[in-house]
């Protein structure tokens, strides 16, 4: 089996579901955020402060190319990691690419308090109702589109397989 890679906005869940189809498959699962956070010592809010969104855009862009010669696995990438259309050719030949939805409504309530998200910051709906219009069709190229909007773990998971 190949890599399996989840992309969304932030707040479909890509990690909760990416660590249960992991499970699920027997497969390895692991997590483009995580990596950079490895790789560069600090969180996401610190890297982003202390070098700026392009520096971590370019080891998002590394890092992804990186793991995916890992496979197989289920890896789980930042709602950003699809900006780029490199990362987008990288994705779709090393791996089928699974793209999770959910309502506006719905994310911004999952993302209300979250402090972890240097692109919420200054006002959790705006930013999510901003970024949401910016990135409008961003997911489109995944082949496989999940809604989980209203629905549990177990059948996003069941959807997927
Ligand atoms: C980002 C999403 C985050 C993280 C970073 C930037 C984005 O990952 O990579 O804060 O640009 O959408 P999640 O989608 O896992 O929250």
């Amino acid at each position: 089996m190949k890599n399996l890679i989840l992309v969304g906005f932030m707040g479909t869940g890509k990690t909760t579901v990416g660590v249960a189809l992991a499970d699920s498959l027997g497969i390895a699962h692991n997590d483009l955020d995580h990596a950079i956070i490895e790789e560069a010592g600090c969180s996401i809010p610190e890297l982003f402060a202390r070098h700026g969104e392009a520096y971590f855009r370019d080891l998002e862009s590394r890092l992804l190319s990186q793991l995916l010669d890992n496979g197989p696995q289920v890896l789980t990438t930042g709602g950003g990691a699809v900006l780029r259309r490199q990362n987008v050719e990288v994705m779709l030949a090393k791996g089928t690419v699974i793209a999770l939805h959910a309502s506006e409504e719905e994310l911004i309530r999952r993302l209300e308090n979250d402090t972890s998200r240097p692109l919420l910051a200054g006002g959790v709906a705006e930013r999510v109702r901003t970024l949401l219009a910016e990135r409008a069709g961003a997911y489109d190229f995944a082949p496989i589109q999940v809604d989980t909007t209203g629905k549990s773990l177990r059948a996003v998971v069941d959807e997927i397989r």
